[in-house]
């Protein structure tokens, strides 16, 4: 029991120094260009996923820029009003692990991807919670995917009940006419 409490504890202190991470081999990161449909979104902290939390956010564009750091454009309702966010995420050490300002520091993954239909992200916050996410090249992806990510999440301790389906949550930016790039 001491060890297990030991382990816990080391685990934190080191995914966050030492960016070890559950990540995909040879990721290619020119491949994951272009847009994004959002679909699944797991947390272990419920309210940042409820109506105007930080992380209900719904995935536009993924760049790369020249010196490698990926581009992420998504947006997301604050106060009942659309709004939209650019944020460069760095390269780390590891391949497929990125760093990212949002509502804290985090370590960003690509735990998953099969680049021509979905991509999964873990998302580490240094504020202690963790944000897993589920992304499709078209509007939905086929129910195996949503196995699979529900297993990941089940792995690393979320419960279903942590998980929101935004397929089935309205767009807060579509009225805006806003879907440039
Ligand atoms: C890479 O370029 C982007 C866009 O100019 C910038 O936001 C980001 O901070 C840069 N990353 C590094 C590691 O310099
Ligand atoms: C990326 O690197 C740039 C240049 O070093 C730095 O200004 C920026 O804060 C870094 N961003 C992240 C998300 O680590």
């Amino acid at each position: 029991m001491k060890l297990l409490l030991l382990c816990l504890g080391l685990t934190l202190v080191c995914i966050y120094s030492e960016g070890k991470m559950e990540v995909v081999k040879n990721f290619e990161p020119s491949k994951i260009i272009g847009k994004w449909f959002t679909i699944l979104i797991a947390t272990d902290q419920k309210e940042r996923i409820e109506e105007g939390g930080t992380m209900r956010i719904f995935l536009d564009y993924i760049g790369v820029f020249k010196n490698s750091s990926l581009l992420f454009k998504f947006h997301r309702l604050d106060n009942g009003e659309c709004i939209k966010v650019s944020t460069a995420c760095n390269e780390t050490d590891e391949d497929g692990v990125y760093t990212a300002h949002y509502d804290g520091q985090n370590l960003v993954s690509i735990a998953d991807v099969k680049y021509d239909e979905y991509l999964i992200i873990l998302m580490k916050n240094e504020n202690n919670f963790q944000v897993i996410l589920l992304y499709g090249r078209q509007p939905d992806v086929r129910k195996e995917i949503k196995n699979k990510f529900m297993e990941f999440s089940d792995r690393h301790g979320i419960v279903e009940g942590n998980i929101i389906d935004m397929t089935k949550v309205e767009d807060p930016c579509l009225q805006a006419g806003s879907d440039e790039e």
